[in-house]
């Protein structure tokens, strides 16, 4: 496949790592490509990071036919950089195209793709401790014309930041509020997907649990508003009476690489881990009774994140006595050290860019 390279005249000064916080900074440049029906993918080009023009009527701005993905490229202590299971996100990113009615890309072009702007871009992977480059791959239709259609035109755009943590917290402990009011998602829409739409309809509930103190909210299923389905921008497992419990995959709930990636790690273990139903009801009696022993998110961005508490209308129940409790800790350091390449990779979920 071939890319064109466009250098910027301009190259910015790479951050001071103390600064980086999530998502402000970007790398110098950006990869394009476009699709038109009939003439399929075409044009890919890294090109300097800059504005995107859009036709005011394009379909990503009255529909929202957009879908993205989030994956990190991470510095080995030998200094070379490394992606985590990128395959998958490109896997999600065409299950997700096939949702909203995009075009999807072949696997294989997309992982060259991804490749070679990363390498492309590879100067600007932190090395500092617990830091990356965060990649955004993201795809939108682009047809000119006000009708609600598939789209046959598209665009993908891949651009790159460096980041330090997701959370002010860092490792430490984060407040998660359940929310019984708003719902994200329900089986049959696109909570699966990983679209901007879902994330859009979060909003108003994550402003109202931030003016309370409380990190991001933990979403309840959409119909009954009792099962437990994922926190704002990541999966949620807890430890109850000695059992790993997760929420299985119903359909409206994002099927997270990095869920996916701990409970490979987990049953290796030897731990039990169940991916089932589990209602707010069970949580509550589980944090009433003691028997929540753990509670942690786990995503991309925000790795694994320990909840130190959980509000569930208006009582606040702690976690863990407000502690990081073994088994997130465990998974916290086996996998940022998979991740940052300190730790053996036994699952080869690594991937090494030459
Ligand atoms: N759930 C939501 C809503 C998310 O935004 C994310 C982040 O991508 C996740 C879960 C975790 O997915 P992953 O582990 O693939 O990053
Ligand atoms: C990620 O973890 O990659 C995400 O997409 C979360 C994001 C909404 C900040």
């Amino acid at each position: 496949m071939r890319i064109s390279i466009t250098e910027t005249t301009h190259p910015s000064p790479k951050p001071d790592s103390s600064q980086l916080g999530f998502g402000r900074i970007f790398t110098d440049h950006m990869f394009l490509m476009d699709y038109t029906a009939g003439a399929g993918w075409h044009e890919a080009r890294i090109v300097p990071f800059g504005p995107l023009t859009l036709h005011p009527a394009a379909t990503v701005l009255h529909y929202g036919a957009e879908i993205f993905e989030g994956l990190k490229a991470y510095r080995r202590p030998d200094g070379a950089v490394q992606l985590f299971r990128p395959v998958e996100n490109i896997r999600r990113l065409n299950r997700s195209a096939e949702r909203l009615c995009l075009p999807r890309i072949d696997e294989t072009d997309a992982l060259e793709i991804l490749t070679a702007f990363v390498r492309h871009e590879q100067d600007w992977t932190p090395s500092a401790p617990g830091t990356s480059l965060y990649i955004r791959p993201f795809l939108f239709g682009t047809d000119e014309t006000l009708g609600v259609h598939a789209a046959k035109s598209a665009m993908l755009v891949i651009i790159a930041s460096p980041v330090g943590s997701y959370y002010k917290e860092g490792i430490n402990p984060v407040k998660i509020m359940i929310e019984d009011q708003d719902v994200r998602a329900v089986r049959g829409g696109t909570g699966y997907a990983k679209c901007g739409g879902n994330y859009a309809a979060s909003t108003r509930a994550s402003e109202r649990a931030e003016q309370q103190g409380y990190s991001q909210v933990l979403w309840l299923d959409g119909v009954e508003r009792r099962y437990i389905e994922e926190v704002g921008a990541m999966n949620v497992m807890f430890k109850i009476d000695g059992e790993i419990v997760t929420p299985a995959l119903t359909g409206s709930i994002l099927p997270g690489i990095t869920r996916m990636s701990c409970i490979e790690l987990l049953k290796k273990e030897g731990y039990p881990v169940s991916e089932r139903l589990l209602s707010v009801d069970e949580l509550a009696q589980a944090l009433e009774s003691g028997r929540l022993e753990e509670a942690w998110g786990c995503g991309t961005a925000a790795v694994i994140s320990p909840i130190g508490e959980l509000c569930y209308q208006g009582i606040k129940y702690p976690v863990s006595g407000g502690a990081i409790g073994p088994v997130t800790q465990y998974l916290y350091d086996t996998l940022t050290g998979i991740q940052w390449g300190t730790k053996p990779d036994p699952f080869h979920w690594t991937y090494l860019l030459d």
